[in-house]
């Protein structure tokens, strides 16, 4: 069954030293970290915690976050492993095709553009939106109503453009917002103290009650499988609440995608991810136990809830400030999932799934320069024409689906090549990966049916482009591929050894190639 042959990680590292087939080397594991927290803190903390708490959660939304964290935290473990062992850009993509085969690994690429693409065509709406408020603008030409939204696609326009022209410049801007948008969410935590007042704790987990939603479609799926009246609050709404504000930590994952351009992936990657997730996570905790502690809960269902609550104890001076942060803060947002989404289809290109040209690699700047233009161009008219604000949730699914893939991906990687070299090691293989997938599918289960719905239909979608397209071609260039290194891509499927054992030389392939240094295009 061909669809299910592996990819060879040997075959992999090698793709990436073909002249002007690899990426440039600059970024070290701080630059990780910053990219990370870059992309992490968003529309997520600075519109849903309110949000959440108001319709489903209360002040127990603390909870919400710290349960949305363990999974994450979970998910990244296996990531850091993944992403030490095979530092490619691909992330979850390659990783699915180094151990699940080619049409997982199709099917893995396919949802990260809803994750990515769609994430940066989300969140720059949020931008617009904010900017609007910010700077009074007119509401045709930025905001919620304006369709075209120019302001959406004017800020993906200037991040193709820095997209293209490198990681160090990305870096560079990423690194400046990063800055801005933590000193604000530390402010608002520092401040905040001053004014909450423990009455607005209590209750701590409001009384569930039955939803007012008229349609079922909103209601999260488990609960209409479980034959439960759809409700907000109590354990339920914890746990819904959690499934959304998840959309908050997405992006710890996207650091895996830098790999390849990364110094010393095998030690910063690990870094990188869970350094990023560890801070984000103990802010956002902070910063929604100090909110629900400043203003009654049932006040924060607007779109700018953490300025509302400064509003409300008197200090709209503040408000504005956070405004401010917060156009900066999802600044980094988009540009990284634009960076994401354009090293996710250049992996698939440089594979041979989707147009060869398309792996083009800038003479001048060692980026995926087509791949990142063509990238740009989709996720501005996609911002600027479909109303999006809706769609966070697929965005959620599509990166729930990816970590219940890797994480399977940890278990097999660990049988199949028990032989390559791991610089990070998840403990506990096979139970902690497994519980891993187990956490990720319940919060999926808990987002709305309306969002499964979408989700079935956009992969339906992708199963079709694959048979028509991918498999056809990926198959040539496995093949091709195979023949140049003797045999290394493997038939047998999933679980199979043949490809390790095939391959003689591959740990010393692995090994030798441990710094991911040699043959890039550092010197085009
Ligand atoms: N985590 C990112 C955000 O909250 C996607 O905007």
């Amino acid at each position: 069954m061909s669809i299910f042959r592996t990819k060879s990680i040997e075959q992999s590292l090698r793709d990436t030293d073909e002249p002007g087939r690899g990426l440039r080397k600059n970024l070290s594991a701080f630059h990780l970290t910053v990219f990370g927290v870059g992309v992490i803190i968003g529309t997520g903390i600075f519109v849903l915690t309110g949000q959440q708490a108001a319709r489903n959660a209360g002040p127990a939304i603390v909870l919400s976050f710290a349960l949305a964290g363990v999974v994450c935290a979970l998910a990244a473990l296996c990531y850091a492993e993944f992403a030490s062992s095979v530092p490619v850009a691909g992330s979850a993509y390659t990783f699915s095709y180094a151990t699940l085969g080619q049409f997982v690994a199709w099917v893995i690429g396919w949802d990260l553009c809803l994750e990515l693409a769609l994430g940066a065509a989300v969140v720059s709406r949020g931008w617009s939106a904010y900017l609007q408020e910010l700077l009074n603008l007119p509401t045709w030409l930025a905001g919620d109503k304006a369709i075209p939204d120019f302001g959406a696609a004017f800020i993906v326009a200037a991040l193709t453009v820095v997209a293209v022209m490198g990681a160090k410049l990305s870096g560079r801007v990423t690194g400046v917002l990063v800055v801005v948008k933590v000193a604000v969410v530390v402010f608002v935590i520092g401040l905040g103290l001053f004014f909450i007042k423990a009455a607005n704790y209590t209750p701590f987990i409001p009384a569930a009650t039955p939803s007012t939603k008229a349609s079922g479609g909103e209601a999260p799926l488990l609960q209409v499988l479980a034959g439960i009246t759809p409700q907000h609050f109590g354990w339920f709404g914890i746990v819904a609440a959690a499934s959304i504000v998840f959309f908050a930590y997405i992006g710890f994952d996207v650091v895996a995608t830098t790999a390849e351009e990364t110094r010393n992936p095998q030690r910063d990657v690990p870094w990188g991810i869970i350094g990023s997730l560890v801070i984000c996570g103990v802010l956002y905790m902070a910063t929604a136990f100090v909110v629900t502690g400043m203003v009654p809960f049932d006040q924060l269902d607007t779109a700018a809830p953490l300025a509302r609550a400064f509003d409300l104890v008197g200090q709209g001076w503040a408000a504005d400030l956070i405004s401010l942060g917060a156009v900066c803060g999802i600044t980094s947002v988009i540009l990284v999932l634009l960076l994401g989404q354009a090293r996710v289809t250049f992996a698939m290109a440089r594979d041979g799934m989707l147009p060869p040209v398309l792996a083009r690699v800038h003479p001048r700047y060692g980026t995926p320069w087509v791949m990142s233009t063509i990238t740009g161009v989709v996720v501005a008219v996609l911002a600027a024409f479909v109303p999006l604000s809706e769609l966070s949730e697929l965005t959620s699914i599509g990166t729930l689906f990816a970590f219940v893939v890797v994480s399977i991906g940890v278990i097999i990687l660990r049988r199949t090549r028990p032989d390559l070299p791991r610089a990070f090691r998840v403990p506990g293989v096979p139970w902690l990966p497994a519980l891993s997938v187990l956490a990720s599918l319940y919060l999926m289960l808990n987002l709305p049916v309306v969002t499964w719905v979408r989700f079935l239909i956009w992969m339906a979608v992708g199963l079709v482009l694959f048979f028509a397209y991918g498999m056809r071609r990926a198959d040539a260039a496995i093949s091709a591929g195979a023949a140049s290194e003797g045999g290394a891509a493997s038939e047998g499927g999933a679980a199979s050894e043949g490809g390790a054992a095939s391959e003689g030389g591959a740990a010393s392939g692995g090994g030798g190639r441990s710094d991911g240094r040699s043959g890039s295009v550092d010197r085009p």
